[in-house]
């Protein structure tokens, strides 16, 4: 991952922990009710994929304990990790695209409300993503899959010239002169992988997503209610379909892009589809970016517009991310895949503890509060989650207090200690494994790997029955808490 360059070195700093009956007293810890949204207190685990799926999609039983570990925390939420909405295989990563994956479905949604006591909602984040290919070995792309045409034997001065020469004269150039034979996206094809973007609209599959997503997301979201979920999150942030309609470089020229109207309509569309697919009382919301945090790409003013729009469209919460862009991700390996969380996008998105002097904690912060307030502003009362570096509990319930957030997420803390709200309740924060922001578990993410955390996956390796990853050496959950 891409570290800035100050390099300093940063400690996490839950601050003090407060007594039960403060907690008892906190607005952290009290109810949030808002239409449909009902949480009995102001704590979320945002969606975090731990690589635990079947290859083709369902749920296993690694899946159904692991939600059920983070609701014997008793969070106010857990959003479930990405599920994809297509009927299309896409590896280890859970999948809603078809009425086959709901009984697995479900049973998160039992486990996590029986784990909690019935105190802890659990939503489901649904995704759509585009094609990408893995860095491909120079040979083959120029060899075999790169389509050459007149502009390349222009390029290369071989007029007249069959593909096969075309394709030995580019084997034999050095890395620098491909570029002026090949385009930006041929190079990126070569050097990255090549991707779809939603501005390819010379690919008919690229230019129908409009007509195609409202239902795609509404079959997804009939099947989450039917599993039992108590609400949907709307993935329209980071790397992937919906948050790259929303970006500032969506230039489709179709009526959705170019302009901050065209731009949002697609995502207001698809809430529109969703909401009449599940109702009033199923909660539907969505995760979008403060900010991409990439050139060119759309800040802080933009998220603003959105948001509002999205709340008077009807929307029960937003929940704000930043950054996690394939637009500055680092190279892959020959046969690896670009990941969106390599580059300065994906540092803002998850903070290492190697930071600037702004740090890793809170840097969503700003970005979030300002479009709160304009909310607020404009009358718009629709919850807030923040997310991003927070850890301790003086430092999210200041918010809280401020009004400047409504509801706290908890994503790599409640990783490194599923216990955390439980123990800060009842008066043992001194009991929390605080998370030190060494991205460990994003590495694991990066390889597809089952996720885990360092500081515990290595704990009592010899309790019995334990579920261990896939090479024996870690355990697969935290050890249980007995205070
Ligand atoms: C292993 C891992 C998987 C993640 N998967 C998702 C995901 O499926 N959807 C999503 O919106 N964010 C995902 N994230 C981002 C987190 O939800 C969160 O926004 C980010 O880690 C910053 O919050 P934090 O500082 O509290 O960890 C993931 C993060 C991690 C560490």
């Amino acid at each position: 991952m891409w570290r800035p360059p100050q390099k300093i070195k940063w400690k996490p700093d839950p601050g003090r922990w407060p007594a039960a009956a403060e907690a008892a007293r906190s607005r952290l810890f009290s109810p949030l009710a808002a239409g449909p949204l009902q949480l009995a207190t102001r704590t979320w685990v945002p969606a975090m994929v731990p690589w635990r799926a079947t290859d083709d999609g369902f749920v296993t039983q690694d899946n159904v304990d692991w939600y059920a570990r983070f609701a014997a925390g008793r969070p106010g939420a857990i959003v479930v990790e990405a599920t994809g909405i297509r009927d299309v295989p896409s590896g280890p990563l859970l999948r809603i695209g078809h009425d086959r994956f709901v009984p697995g479905l479900r049973r998160i949604v039992d486990a996590v409300h029986e784990a909690s006591g019935g105190e802890t909602k659990v939503f489901i984040q649904l995704i759509d993503f585009l094609a990408i290919r893995r860095r491909p070995e120079p040979v083959k792309y120029l060899g075999q899959h790169l389509r050459i045409g007149e502009r390349h034997r222009a390029a290369l001065g071989m007029a007249g010239a069959d593909d096969a020469e075309v394709r030995a004269r580019l084997l034999q150039l050095a890395p620098q002169d491909l570029e002026a034979v090949l385009d930006a996206r041929e190079l990126e094809a070569l050097r990255m992988g090549a991707r779809e973007r939603v501005t390819d609209l010379h690919l008919p599959h690229i230019r129908a997503l409009p007509q195609v997503l409202p239902d795609l997301f509404a079959g997804a979201a009939r099947r989450a209610r039917e599993a039992g979920f108590d609400g949907i999150e709307l993935h329209y942030a980071h790397a992937y379909t919906m948050a790259s309609f929303l970006s500032a470089l969506n230039d489709r020229d179709d009526g959705y892009g170019a302009t901050l109207e065209g731009r949002a309509r697609l995502p207001l569309e698809v809430l529109r589809r969703v909401r009449e697919a599940v109702g009033r009382d199923v909660v539907v919301g969505c995760r979008y970016l403060a900010d991409e945090c990439v050139a060119g790409g759309s800040g802080v003013d933009d998220a603003t517009y959105f948001g509002v729009a999205f709340a008077r469209a009807g929307m029960d919460f937003l929940s704000l991310s930043r950054g996690g862009k394939f637009d500055d991700a680092q190279q892959p390996a020959v046969g690896g895949s670009a990941y969106p969380y390599t580059g300065p996008s994906g540092y803002e998105c998850m903070p290492h503890h190697v930071s600037d002097d702004k740090g890793p904690f809170g840097r969503n912060v700003l970005a979030t509060t300002r479009i709160r307030a304009a909310l607020r502003e404009q009358g718009l009362a629709t919850p807030v989650v923040l997310t991003g570096g927070m850890h301790g509990f003086a430092q999210a319930e200041a918010l809280l207090a401020a009004d400047e957030a409504d509801v706290i997420g908890f994503a790599r803390q409640s990783l490194a200690d599923p216990d955390w709200f439980v123990k800060v309740r009842s008066g043992r924060g001194d009991a929390v494994g605080v998370c030190i922001y060494a991205n460990y578990c994003e590495a694991l993410d990066e390889r597809h790997e089952q996720v885990t955390c360092q500081i515990w996956d290595r704990l009592a390796l010899d309790e019995p029955g334990l579920r261990k990853s896939h090479d024996g050496k870690r355990r697969l959950l935290p050890p249980a808490w007995r205070p």
